[in-house]
């Protein structure tokens, strides 16, 4: 049976965002999240606190938290990847964040300039200092059904690689299909190898669109009773270091999907929109999601 609930992790202003050539301004980004917020979101993801020189989208990740009108029960991680990050995140007093390690050696190189092992070695330092602060912390697997470079990963890698960083400390694994290859059965064969080492309850599906099958492989999980996903309002996204990776899932296209098998989620799908034509228009293009270009004004 479906579950009754899905929690919608809104990553638009971090994913969506980090790989967006055009430079947005402080208060667009600000405005962004407070519109998600506003249509129901109780997770956004605001930005990064990485290597301005890798991703410089996310510079000003500091300055758009201090901007936005933080309310209670709604939760701003902010994506960490070393205790330089953390130092950021320390200072901005954000109370959640977002650790992020690959399935796949090569992928974990080119994203973060270290080995899987190496990254472990800096979330673990990076945890210490959140375990201290009472700061929440998310973990993030990349290439969990596939990567740009190393093509087919093991589902035995995934499970292994989410279960450390499961027991490291993070309440919610999210598994990225970060450049968007899957099909639903090996979605299905993934989320059932992982299961054995974290609750399904514990699971996050993070589906990027590229090849569109992202709606069809969040139905597979679903019905696996996963019942946490990430998508991107617009559509926006992608990942500077997947060539040809496009977003997440549009939010508002899961959101019609979600609506239609009768599961809650508590988001307004008319705010959802008006932030959607907002942060497009923001871009000078139109949404890259489906119900944006049917329900265009
Ligand atoms: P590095 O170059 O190996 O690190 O970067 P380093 O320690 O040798 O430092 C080099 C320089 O970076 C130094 O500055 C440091 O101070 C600075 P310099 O002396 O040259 O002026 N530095 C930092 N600056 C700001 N914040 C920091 C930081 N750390 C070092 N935290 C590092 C290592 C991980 C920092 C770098 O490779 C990096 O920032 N990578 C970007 C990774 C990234 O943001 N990728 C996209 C997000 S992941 C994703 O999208 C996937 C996901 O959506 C799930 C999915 O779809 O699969 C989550
Ligand atoms: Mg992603």
């Amino acid at each position: 049976s479906l579950p009754k609930r899905v929690k919608i992790v809104e990553v638009g202003p971090r994913d969506g965002l980090q790989n967006e050539p055009i430079p947005l301004s402080l208060e667009t980004k600000i405005a962004l999240v407070e519109k998600l917020v506003d249509a129901g979101l109780s997770v956004v993801e605001v930005g990064s606190f990485v290597s301005p020189k890798w991703v410089p989208q996310m510079a000003g990740s500091a300055e758009v938290y201090a901007g936005i009108q933080l309310r209670a029960g709604v939760s701003y991680p902010m994506l960490v990847p070393n205790l330089k990050g953390m130092e950021s995140a320390l200072a901005a007093g954000v109370q959640e964040i977002a650790i992020f390690a690959a399935a796949s050696e090569t992928f974990s190189q080119k994203n973060t300039h270290c080995s899987i092992a190496e990254s472990f070695e800096r979330f673990a330092a990076v945890m210490q200092q959140a375990q201290a602060h009472q700061i929440k912390v998310r973990g993030y697997v990349s290439c969990v059904l596939g990567c740009p470079y190393e093509g087919e990963i093991a589902v035995e890698q995934v499970a292994a690689v989410a279960g450390q960083l499961y027991d490291l400390g993070c309440y919610e694994v999210s598994l990225g299909d970060t450049v968007g290859v899957g099909t639903p059965l090996k979605a299905q064969a993934m989320i059932t190898a992982v299961a054995k080492r974290i609750p399904i309850e514990q699971l996050a599906a993070h589906f990027h669109d590229t090849y569109g099958q992202g709606l069809a492989n969040l139905f597979a999980v679903l019905q696996l009773g996963v019942a946490t996903m990430d998508s991107s309002v617009s559509g926006l996204g992608g990942c500077p270091y997947a060539k040809g990776a496009s977003g997440n899932v549009a939010t508002e296209d899961l959101l019609y999907m979600l609506n239609g098998l009768g599961i809650e989620t508590g988001v307004d799908m008319a705010k959802l929109l008006a932030a959607s034509r907002f942060i497009s228009a923001s871009l000078g293009r139109s949404p890259a999601s489906k119900l944006g270009k049917i329900l265009a004004p």
